[in-house]
């Protein structure tokens, strides 16, 4: 409800004071069709040492990226993006929007070297949003709690830098799309899947056909997946996860902050 007054709010259509009951229609409908949408584009900062441990482990120079619930897309375009870390910085110099964070144990700095070429994007989301129109940007904005001005602020700069060139998102379900997405994803590249935050909503039989989707795509072409998910040894945290194929190996990257505040590498 209050996702939906921000709505109003941000359009100069009703004032935090007003009473609730003067907006009751529009509050009504939107509580009952508009799900709270979030995509916290901090997280890149996480998932940049693990795309590029997939670049230092594979060789690959060029990225085809699915990812699995991306929301809005805004960690789609990861690499429009700088970032620091205690042994150095990566991206683009002249990026709008910067990013750090805590570094528990510090990413090494060989890992900051590769640059893969990011050739496509593409995600699959139950609620995609276009952040492209303005209607799309300010529902985003809406579900960012008014008064976290840095938050709104990094929004608008990830926004405006997805909108430079949007990447391709899906409506639908991953557990049901995932086995044809990968199939139409080109065989002279790496495919990259990767996941935050959403892997949690699909339950366990969804889980293991998204796995099974990975293990039978890996074998007919390069592939690694990247998700976040249960901790080892930390607490309210996550675990890093990453997986290559052909063979399925794994490896355990570390742990991180749900929201990509501070990151503990452990490779
Ligand atoms: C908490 S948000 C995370 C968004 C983004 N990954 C991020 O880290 O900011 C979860 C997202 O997963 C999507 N989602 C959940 N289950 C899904 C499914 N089965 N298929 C496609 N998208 C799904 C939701 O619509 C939502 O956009």
């Amino acid at each position: 409800m209050l996702g939906g007054l921000h709505f109003l709010v941000l359009a100069g259509q009703a004032g935090w004071d007003d009473p609730l009951a003067e907006h009751q229609d529009f509050l009504r409908e939107f509580v009952a069709t508009q799900g709270v949408q979030t995509n916290e584009v901090q997280r890149s900062w996480v998932l940049v040492p693990l795309l590029l441990r997939v670049a230092q482990r594979t060789g690959a120079e060029t990225f085809d990226l699915v990812e699995l619930g991306p929301s809005a897309g805004l960690n789609l375009v990861w690499d429009r993006y700088r970032y620091r870390y205690e042994a150095g910085e990566w991206g683009p110099e002249d990026a709008l929007l910067h990013f750090e964070g805590e570094e528990r144990r510090p990413v090494p700095a060989a890992l900051l070297e590769p640059a893969p070429r990011v050739r496509g994007r593409v995600g699959i989301d139950l609620a995609p949003i276009d952040v492209t129109t303005e209607e799309g940007a300010r529902l985003l904005r809406s579900f960012v709690w008014a008064g976290q001005d840095e938050r709104l602020e990094r929004l608008e700069r990830a926004i405006e830098a997805l909108r430079a060139d949007p990447p391709e998102l899906v409506r639908g379900d991953f557990v049901e799309l995932l086995p044809e997405l990968l199939d139409a994803q080109p065989a002279d590249g790496l495919t990259v899947v990767f996941q935050t935050a959403t892997l949690g909503y699909v339950g366990d039989e969804g889980r293991t056909r998204v796995r099974k989707a990975l293990d039978e795509a890996g074998r007919e072409r390069p592939l690694a997946f990247i998700s976040t998910g249960k901790p080892r040894a930390e607490k309210d945290c996550w675990g890093l996860r990453l997986v290559y194929w052909p063979e399925g190996e794994r490896e355990f990257a570390g742990h991180a902050d749900f929201h990509g505040s501070w990151l503990q590498w452990e490779l």
